[in-house]
């Protein structure tokens, strides 16, 4: 391998830059040339690829974003796709890719790599943590305190005004977000889409606190949670608890913005460093992740989205701990 793209597909996720400047400052170091490709696989496709160089990563690893952009590509999974894209990478004589994002942008890469002689890295980047293979993904421990930090806030106005929140927050099919937030929040109730949302006993045990006049309660549910989210919720509780002072916060894109933290920033420039040398020593087709505080492995079509079982110790904890 003498020269490399690197490029980020897929939502965006606070750390992606972190790998990114690890992908390129880990290439120059051992003799590569770096090209940086646009707005995921569309740059590929559209021939949006320029060179990086050391000061191109300068001053980005504790930006939000993705200096190269993102992208959801659907004509990547077309096959005349991937040619056109090949065709465009042998024009700068790119012979290694890195690609930083989630389970779809790895199957297109694991495809990519099948057809053509290009060796593709993968490196995890979503705030979901719905990835098979590693126990973090770049985004996820950011998103998590922009959750918590907006949770907070909402408690104390929730609080002063004795009312009831449903707060709901990003993760697509996965719950990590909600559990990991909801239970640094100190939340009542936490639903996820892993385990059953017993809607019944939800609102018995809002009606029981109705009794004792205590109805300020937080409930935390994901996006993807099987009842609907948010919304759906609170039209079963305004009906059925209609004494309840009952709010919505859905709290959206903020969960993806922002400075990333400090373990986002090492596992982006750990794995970077990984995906480096991977392709440099003819491990091909992996994603890098990170499983008991060791780099790990996982080819390409196994580092799928996977909902890592969510411990039913977890749901015992949250309603001792909020009882
Ligand atoms: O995968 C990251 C994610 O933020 C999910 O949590 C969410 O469901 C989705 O992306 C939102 O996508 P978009 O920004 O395209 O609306």
């Amino acid at each position: 391998v003498t020269k490399i793209g690197v490029l980020t597909s897929g939502g965006d996720a606070p750390g992606m830059n972190a790998a990114i400047r690890a992908v390129v400052r880990t290439g120059i170091y051992y003799g590569l040339e770096v090209f940086g490709i646009m707005r995921g696989y569309n740059g590929m496709l559209e021939d949006d690829i320029i060179p990086m160089n050391s000061r191109s990563v300068a001053n980005i690893i504790q930006r939000g974003g993705t200096i190269l952009k993102t992208a959801r590509s659907k004509d990547f999974f077309e096959t005349e796709g991937r040619k056109k894209a090949y065709a465009n990478l042998k024009k700068y004589g790119i012979d290694g890719l890195v690609i930083i994002g989630g389970d779809g942008s790895f199957r297109g890469a694991q495809k990519f790599a099948n057809e053509f002689d290009i060796p593709c890295i993968g490196i995890p980047g979503t705030i979901d943590k719905d990835m098979a293979g590693t126990d973090y993904t770049i985004g996820f421990d950011t998103a998590v305190n922009t959750a918590v930090e907006a949770i907070d806030k909402i408690r104390d106005t929730m609080d002063a005004h004795d009312r009831l929140f449903i707060v709901e927050v990003m993760g697509r099919d996965a719950g990590y977000i909600a559990l990991h937030s909801g239970i640094a929040t100190g939340a009542e109730n936490i639903l996820i889409p892993e385990t059953k949302t017993d809607i019944e006993a939800l609102i018995h045990s809002l009606t029981e606190k109705e009794k004792r006049k205590k109805l300020v309660n937080l409930i935390v549910v994901a996006e993807g949670e099987e009842f609907g989210g948010a919304e759906e919720i609170a039209k079963v509780i305004k009906e059925r608890v209609p004494n309840a002072d009952t709010r919505v916060c859905i709290l959206g894109h903020i969960q993806r913005g922002g400075a990333p933290s400090c373990h986002d920033r090492l596992v982006a420039s750990h794995m970077g460093y990984y995906a480096v040398e991977s392709l440099l020593i003819g491990r091909h087709n992996v994603m890098v992740g990170v499983i008991n505080n060791k780099i790990h492995y996982t080819p390409l079509d196994m580092a799928v989205k996977e909902r890592q079982a969510i411990g039913q110790e977890w749901m015992k904890i949250v309603k001792i701990l909020a009882s």
